[in-house]
């Protein structure tokens, strides 16, 4: 932790009797700048100290002494009503921040905390033969956010694509080509085709219900290994293969490990066997089933009809993964209706004495909906997430048409904060709040978008360049103070802290919340003091090297989201 809050918080605890880590967790920034830097709030102490809160503060206040000495930190500490505020020597604390963002041989933000540990993604993961919806990127970005992060803190990362190409809706697809599929449409345009099919199928199943049964029976005979089935099946998954990899291709998301829940199919008797041995597989109306005390359902293993389950394909993919990767941390990254899904796999695998099991989650996120409605690919409603990004980009190249119609490589600008804007909109919020898409909202250069950080970043290298030389690392930053030098230091040195905190919980979104935090304290600073100042080189080398800073540390902040940070826009 910064050494100016660690003292902040030894002093307070000393003074007060408390305990340090009640300290950390209180602090707080004033509401206004003229307050002090930081304060301590003490309503939450009254009840544990018997005491009034504002007889707290002044007790409090009045045991620290500021030091006013060289090395000082704390410049001074008083009692305001409730509240004890602490004005930090400005100068020396922005300095400390900017040493520790331009130290030599090490990236600001990671301490490496997390080498020689290993996580194990499981994100993306979409029902192949169908067009890559918007509602398929949550997981996509989420995910690899996710793994970003952990990356930077020095995890290793196992980013897995768990294919669905397997199950329901693969049978269904298949029985629907059964009855009306053309070959000639299918190979002209495949992914339209088959989600065309795949949404005949369950409108026609509503007045048809044995269309059902020939669901079933495709997957059975796919699973018992029937040729015309088997070529079937490779055709269309490698169609859905070929789409999810396109789109992969214009993230800039890869994978580790890409098996489709086809490769786990064939482990249906390893799982089985797991649970026998144990003693906990039961018979139940013909299926095969885990019974889980504290769940509202047992977790099938086998249908009657003898095939695999969801289920039981990520049971032996989650063993073989713990096998092969031998992992500290495994992540799902779903939307949240799979939340009974593996809190019944985690169970299932706890009753089998499965010891690591803990170190799985499930990291659910929200449902993302369109002017307030929810999307069912199988009602074909999708929104085609290619068509989302063209529309982006597009709108985007006539935002920077108008604002800046010289930008050189305006196209791949363009590109960049177009893809960048949609990524950012869908991990600004906490993971588990339903969202609601609209393109309008998320270009908007002013609103909370990526286009405005990333806008901010660009408007930062621009000072840079005006500047003309790399900042300097041993500029003076003692003439430094002022609110909106000091604010902006002050989110700086948060940055470390958030992106440890956004690892732990798996929310990317208080790296986003951060860097719209930091966007704002930079455009601020911007409109208030000069940066490069007329006659005043001393003051503005100092200024330059808080710039540069924020600019390291807008574009890190980016890169662990996925986003691009162009230089220009
Ligand atoms: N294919 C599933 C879906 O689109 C998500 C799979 C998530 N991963 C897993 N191991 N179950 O809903």
């Amino acid at each position: 932790m910064n050494p100016f809050l660690e003292e902040i918080v030894e002093k307070t605890a000393a003074a007060g009797g408390l305990d340090p880590s009640t300290v950390r967790g209180l602090l707080a920034v004033p509401p206004e700048e003229s307050m002090g830097d930081y304060a301590l709030p003490c309503f939450v102490l009254a009840k544990e100290l018997r005491r009034n809160p504002a007889q707290i503060a002044a007790d409090v206040a009045a045991r620290i002494e500021p030091e006013t000495g060289p090395g000082g930190r704390i410049a001074a500490v008083a009692a305001s009503g409730p509240y004890v505020n602490f004005s930090l020597h400005r100068p020396a604390f922005i300095g400390h921040t900017l040493d520790e963002i331009a130290a030599p041989g090490r990236e600001y933000g990671t301490r490496g905390q997390g080498a020689g540990r290993t996580v194990a993604i499981d994100f993306s993961s979409p029902n192949l033969a169908r067009p890559f919806s918007i509602a398929h990127l949550r997981s996509t970005a989420i995910g690899h956010a996710i793994y970003r992060i952990h990356e930077f803190l020095g995890w290793g990362c196992v980013g897995i694509n768990h294919l669905g190409d397997y199950g329901a809706n693969f049978g269904q697809l298949l029985a629907a080509y059964a009855a009306w599929g053309d070959d000639e449409r299918i190979l002209a345009d495949p992914i339209r085709e088959l989600v065309g099919l795949y949404v005949r199928f369950n409108r026609e199943a509503e007045e048809h219900p044995e269309l059902r049964d020939r669901a079933r029976d495709c997957l059975r005979a796919l699973a018992a290994g029937d040729d015309e089935m088997i070529r079937l099946w490779r055709w269309f998954s490698e169609e859905g293969r070929k789409e999810a990899e396109r789109i992969y291709g214009i993230l800039g998301v890869r994978f580790d490990e890409t098996l489709g829940e086809s490769h786990y199919a064939g482990r249906l008797d390893d799982v089985i066997a797991f649970f026998e041995e144990r003693g906990l597989a039961e018979e139940s109306e013909g299926a095969l089933i885990v019974p889980l005390e504290d769940q509202p359902a047992p977790l099938m293993l086998r249908t009657s009809n003898g095939t695999s389950t969801y289920h039981s394909r990520d049971l032996a993919a989650l063993l073989y993964r713990h096998r092969r990767h031998g992992f500290d941390k495994m992540v799902y990254v779903t939307d949240k209706r799979q939340s009974l899904h593996f809190e019944q796999l985690f169970g299932a695998l706890r009753r089998a004495g499965v010891d690591w099991i803990d170190r799985c989650e499930h990291a659910p996120f929200g449902l993302m909906s369109f002017r307030g409605r929810a999307l069912a690919t199988r009602k074909g409603e999708v929104i085609i997430l290619e068509e989302v990004l063209d529309k982006a980009i597009a709108l985007t190249e006539g935002i920077i048409a108008d604002k800046n119609p010289d930008l050189a490589g305006a196209a791949e600008v363009a590109r960049q904060v177009g893809i960048s804007a949609v990524v950012f909109a869908d991990v600004n919020n906490r993971r588990t709040r339903d969202i609601n898409f609209s393109l309008e909202e998320v270009l908007n250069f002013d609103g909370e978008t990526g286009p405005y950080v990333q806008y901010t970043h660009a408007r930062y290298c621009s000072i840079l360049r005006r500047h003309g030389r790399p900042a300097d690392p041993a500029a003076d930053t003692g003439r430094l103070g002022e609110d909106g030098e000091m604010r902006l230091a002050r989110k700086l040195s948060e940055f470390p802290g958030v992106v440890e905190s956004a690892a732990e919980e798996n929310e990317p979104s208080y790296v986003a919340g951060y860097l719209l935090e930091l966007a704002t304290a930079a455009n601020k600073l911007y409109n208030e003091v000069p940066v490069l100042v007329d006659e005043d080189e001393e003051l503005t080398a100092a200024r330059v090297r808080l710039v540069d800073g924020a600019r390291g540390v807008l574009r890190t902040g980016l890169d662990l989201l996925g986003m691009s940070a162009p230089e220009e826009m």
